[in-house]
């Protein structure tokens, strides 16, 4: 190669670490075959994407000019991806007392409608995309308020970070206060500029955002419909099937319909990149039809025990006959923490609940490259597979004095020995276990070693 054709040093970087990340899933083929694992590696990055990943003593002699930067007994896996949280909800968490219904008319409605103020949404969203590069999550997909200068602040913060984030306005034009509704022309007005300024706008994605089937007429879900005609690499985000009583009030709302699912189905809502945050109550046939759909669930097990939702069946979501894109979401303010460590922790116990083993690397899939595919987005994100964006995190298993103890030797020599360390990640760690956030590979929060 001649001097110029090379890559020039600058362009190039090197982490040195143990790494974790999936290269399939875990819930249909062997940890042989879906889990990468490598104690003592090296990732090169180029431009903020991956470059190579492999063994540090195959790969120094050929990087042997570049500065590395290492993190010794630490473990590096791709950014954590949140399939489904609300920033508007950010300040809320913790309210006590109700489930869903009684909930959002309390609490969830009143503080969504500070969100006018667009000074007042910009604030939050920064605080918001703090907090979770602080917990190690580089994607989300994000509800922000009907009010469409709440989806530009979130945006326009995002946008400063470049980050990877999908968020939409959220359209709701019945049963709910005055002072948050739209109607079907200006959701979709609103919505369709949005679109046209935000989507694909550097690493952002739009996604039209009707909240659900409560407050949704059936002009407002055609008008969503429409969007995803105009705009068919747009995502589809929404809630379904979360609380009984919730399922109840939409059997009402809509007689016609066969089920919950199928009010969306019958909008033509439900299709590759629509995701539905929840399912808790979904049937079989349900189940099914979401399979054939290719759509995706986002499985908020926080917010799921928290409003008393009740236990979402992973087990026929994952199943290999029907199988449905899972991803993990966090649901806050519903869901009560950031950490999708924590959410793995409780979707773990969740599963317990339902005499069902979630392993620790099922649980890390969903939260990496299962998230990823959820979101369609498995040729920018979700692992170290070289030409991918370069969004990682610095994982400290030894982060409290308690984990420490557990792991005295923080750094695994095999899978065998790596399963018990990153289950007791899963356990014990929170945004504490976070060293290091990683963007396009720049250190975005927390320390370089
Ligand atoms: N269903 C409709 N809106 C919401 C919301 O804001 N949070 C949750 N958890 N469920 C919903
Ligand atoms: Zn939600």
């Amino acid at each position: 190669m001649s001097a110029l054709a090379q890559p020039s040093t600058e362009s190039l970087q090197a982490i040195r670490s143990a790494f974790l990340d999936f290269v399939d899933d875990p819930f249909y083929v062997s940890e042989l075959e879906s889990v990468r694992y490598i104690p003592d590696g090296l990732l090169v990055l180029e431009h903020g994407r991956v470059k190579e990943l492999g063994a540090y003593d195959a790969l120094k002699d050929k990087y042997a000019d570049l500065p590395v930067t290492s993190y010794p007994g630490r473990l590096i896996m791709p950014g954590f991806i949140d399939t489904h949280i609300h920033f508007s909800q950010m300040e809320m968490i913790a309210a006590y007392g109700e489930q869903l219904m009684e909930w959002l008319y309390m609490y969830v409605f009143p503080t969504e409608g500070k969100f006018k103020d667009k000074e007042y949404a910009q604030k939050i969203a920064a605080l918001f995309l703090d907090e979770l590069l602080k917990n190690g999550t580089t994607t989300a997909l994000v509800f922000t308020t009907v009010f469409p200068q709440s989806a530009d602040a979130f945006f326009e913060e995002a946008s400063k970070r470049n980050l990877r984030m999908i968020a939409g306005k959220v359209m709701m034009d019945r049963n709910a206060p005055d002072y948050l509704v739209d109607t079907p022309d200006s959701s979709y007005q609103d919505s369709k500029a949005l679109i046209q300024k935000w989507h694909k706008n550097g690493r952002l994605l739009y996604a039209v955002t009707p909240r659900f089937a409560v407050t949704s007429t059936d002009e407002q879900l055609e008008m969503a419909s429409r969007l995803l005609q105009e705009f068919p690499d747009v995502y589809l985000h929404t809630h379904l099937s979360e609380n009984v009583d919730e399922v109840q009030y939409v059997a009402k709302l809509f007689p016609e319909s066969k089920g919950y699912l199928d009010v969306y189905d019958r909008a033509g809502l439900v299709r590759e990149r629509s995701i539905f945050a929840h399912g808790v109550q979904l049937s079989d046939a349900e189940f099914q039809r979401l399979s054939e759909a290719k759509a995706a669930i986002a499985f908020c097990p926080t917010s799921n025990l928290f409003l008393g939702s009740g236990l979402f069946r992973l087990g026929q979501a994952k199943s290999e006959k029907h199988p449905v894109h899972v991803g993990l979401g966090t649901d806050v303010g519903a869901g009560t923490s950031f950490s999708l460590l924590v959410t793995a922790h409780v979707a773990y116990k969740v599963m317990q609940l339902q005499k069902r083993r979630l392993s620790p690397f099922e649980a890390l899939f969903l939260a990496t490259l299962g998230g990823a595919r959820a979101l369609y987005l498995e040729d920018k994100i979700g692992n170290f597979d070289p030409g991918k964006e370069a969004d990682f995190v610095v994982l400290n298993l030894q982060s409290t004095p308690l984990m420490a103890l557990r792991n005295p030797e923080p750094t695994a020599a095999s899978l065998k020995e790596l399963v018990d360390k990153v289950f007791s990640l899963i356990v014990m760690g929170d945004d504490r276990a976070i060293q290091a956030t990683y963007v396009m590979g720049k250190l975005v929060s927390g320390t370089a070693q």
